[in-house]
């Protein structure tokens, strides 16, 4: 089996990863792509927008990563976005204490539990401090909020935070992007980018880290009438496991249909039952191994502080599953919230089929009687009376019937009004439509989870002529090179000739290799240790026919293909439109 350990020496000696910053000792979270894993990191990132923003229709922006305090307010995450932390008392080291559960008892998802018994479970268990062996019971647990605060412009200045999620980017300019898509529900809005967050212990690679790219997805919807085409999903295959099969203990994830467990109820949401199907399709393509992946249904006390349903999907590597992508429903707690604080306008107006006759209770106070009556208070009496009528119009119909005045309370005091001060009445009203929050569907990718999860799903070992090989069974797309260029000899001009080949493909947009040194084996051995599915030698022959061979990494089958041939083979064999053995 490969391991994690496997995946993580192979992208730090191949170029694909490693940590960040290592000539100052490096800083734990951070990490840089190297050559390779950046081509790899860009053509997932591609294959996404293809797939999430520009098949789907949707408008893809970029804003800033650095967002006043006040977005952060608003959306909760100053308040809410903690997680649990233990302080070794003996060497200091701080821990994320769900993590310590997890790891050295059967529990799991400890991160729903509530922290007096995170500090129970760490006291019954003996939990002892990874990096000291210290005891950890009888520590505090207490809650850290993730986020990177950092201060906008000179002196003490404006604060601000690095955006955990790019999500809020999207959220915040939602009045204009609404314009953008003319008013009409549904649209989407899409945003690939940095996010931060200051994890308390940064662990395995790229998979938890203080920096790393999300791809998101918000789809805004009217509750009321917008259906996502679910028909065309409703047919694809997915693993589930759901929250009460995790509760069970007996339970385990099962294969069903899209479409079957949007019927049977168990995806709550018909839009996050879609965006189940679309993402299931999407991780096949770029190389996540099926039988190893998985859709998981937050538990109820595990849910994020915005999300009604919330369903991860996970990739296995070295026997963890690891969430690669969270769907949620967020309902309109965003944009409520970004209403409420900011005082804009966050709503869409939905116009009606057809206009609508409704009847609307007024009123208009007669201030030549309030004036008198009530002096000073007149005017806040009206204005009460306005906005009891919009809110609760029965106040009104419930005193005529009773022959009685009407009550508002205007600073803690009641005042009554006769109905015929208040001049209340019912009208009539033609109205073409009405003002909506719109609900938020939300497919959120990690970016640099997903570069891991393809690495380690492709990497294999096998045997080649005698010899084991590693070779990362990437698809064309998402490999970092698609064809290595060698000439079989470094002498009689088939050099020469080998570089044109290169340059020719690269003028043609393919990603290319030139290598000459050592034994065309071992040329071999190192494309296939970073994925190139396609290798071109130029031998003798091709001095004499203008053909080369073309070398596939899988079956490690060679053709001949004429040079006039190349581009346009390789260019299909790439997209996928011809398979080697057709060729
Ligand atoms: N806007 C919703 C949101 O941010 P999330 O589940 O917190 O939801 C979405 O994050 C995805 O971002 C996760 O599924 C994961 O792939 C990735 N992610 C989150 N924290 C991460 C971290 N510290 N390091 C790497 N990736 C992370």
């Amino acid at each position: 089996m490969v391991t994690q350990e496997d995946v993580i020496e192979l992208a730090k000696r191949r170029g694909f990863f490693f940590g960040a910053n290592g000539a100052y000792g490096g800083v734990a979270g951070f990490y840089t792509y190297g050559p390779n894993g950046a081509a790899v990191k860009d053509n997932l990132e591609s294959a996404w927008r293809d797939r999430f923003t520009v098949r789907q229709g949707n408008m893809e922006i970029e804003a800033p990563t650095i967002m006043p305090e006040a977005v952060f307010e608003a959306s909760g995450h100053l308040d809410g976005f903690d997680d649990m932390l233990v302080e070794c008392p003996e060497c200091g080291e701080s821990h994320r204490a769900d993590h310590l559960i997890e790891d050295n008892t059967g529990i799991e998802e400890a991160e729903s539990l509530p922290v007096s018994e995170v500090e129970m479970i760490i006291r019954d268990h003996d939990l002892r401090c990874p990096t000291c062996d210290a005891p950890l019971g009888g520590e505090p647990v207490e809650d850290f909020n993730l986020m990177f605060e950092t201060s906008i412009g000179p002196g003490s200045g404006q604060p601000g935070y690095m955006r955990p999620e790019t999500a809020q980017g999207i959220f915040v300019e939602f009045p204009r992007l609404k314009e953008y898509a003319r008013n009409r529900l549904p649209f989407g809005v899409t945003q690939i980018g940095p996010a931060y967050r200051n994890e308390i212990s940064p662990r395995k690679g790229i998979i938890r880290v203080r920096e790393f790219t999300q791809a998101e997805l918000e789809t805004f919807i009217d509750p009321e009438e917008d259906e996502p085409p679910l028909h065309e999903v409703a047919d694809v295959e997915v693993t589930l496991y759901p929250a009460d099969e995790q509760e069970d203990e007996e339970g385990s994830a099962y294969a069903t249909t899209v479409g079957e467990a949007v019927e049977e109820g168990v995806i709550g949401s018909e839009w996050v039952g879609y965006y189940l199907g679309v993402a299931q399709e999407w991780y096949e393509r770029v190389g996540v191994d099926m039988d190893r992946f998985r859709f998981r249904q937050h538990l109820p006390g595990e849910l994020a502080h915005y999300a009604a349903d919330c369903w991860d999907a996970e990739s296995e590597v070295g026997g963890d599953w690891i969430e690669i992508t969270g769907f949620a429903y967020r309902g309109d707690y965003d944009l409520q919230k970004h209403a409420a604080h900011s005082g804009e306008d966050f709503d869409v107006f939905v116009a009606y089929d057809d206009p609508v006759t409704v009847e609307r209770a007024t009123v208009d106070p007669d201030m030549s009687v309030l004036g008198p009556a009530f002096g000073g208070a007149a005017g806040d009496v009206a204005d009460a009376l306005r906005d009891l009528v919009e809110r609760d119009p029965d106040a009104f119909r419930n005193a005529k019937a009773a022959g009685e005045p009407v009550t508002v309370t205007v600073d803690g005091e009641d005042y009554d009004v006769a109905l015929e001060t208040a001049n209340f009445g019912v009208e009539e009203v033609t109205e073409s439509g009405e003002s909506v929050t719109p609900h938020v569907v939300e497919p959120s990718f990690g970016v640099g989870r997903i570069v891991y999860t393809v690495l380690a799903h492709a990497m294999d070992r096998d045997e080649v002529d005698g010899e084991e090989r590693t070779v990362l069974r990437l698809p064309p797309g998402v490999a970092p090179t698609t064809v290595g260029v060698f000439p079989l000899m470094d002498k009689d001009g088939l050099a020469e000739h080998a570089r044109t080949v290169a340059a020719d493909l690269r003028a043609a947009g393919l990603a290319v290799t030139y290598d000459d040194s050592g034994a065309i084996g071992r040329r071999y051995r190192r494309q296939d240790e970073v994925g190139t599915p396609y290798c071109v030698t130029v031998d003798y022959d091709t001095l004499e026919d203008d053909t080369v061979t073309v070398r596939d990494r899988d079956s490690t089958e060679q053709r001949r293909v004429a040079v006039d041939d190349l581009v346009a083979t390789l260019a299909r064999l790439r997209a996928g439109d011809l398979a080697f053995e057709d060729v």
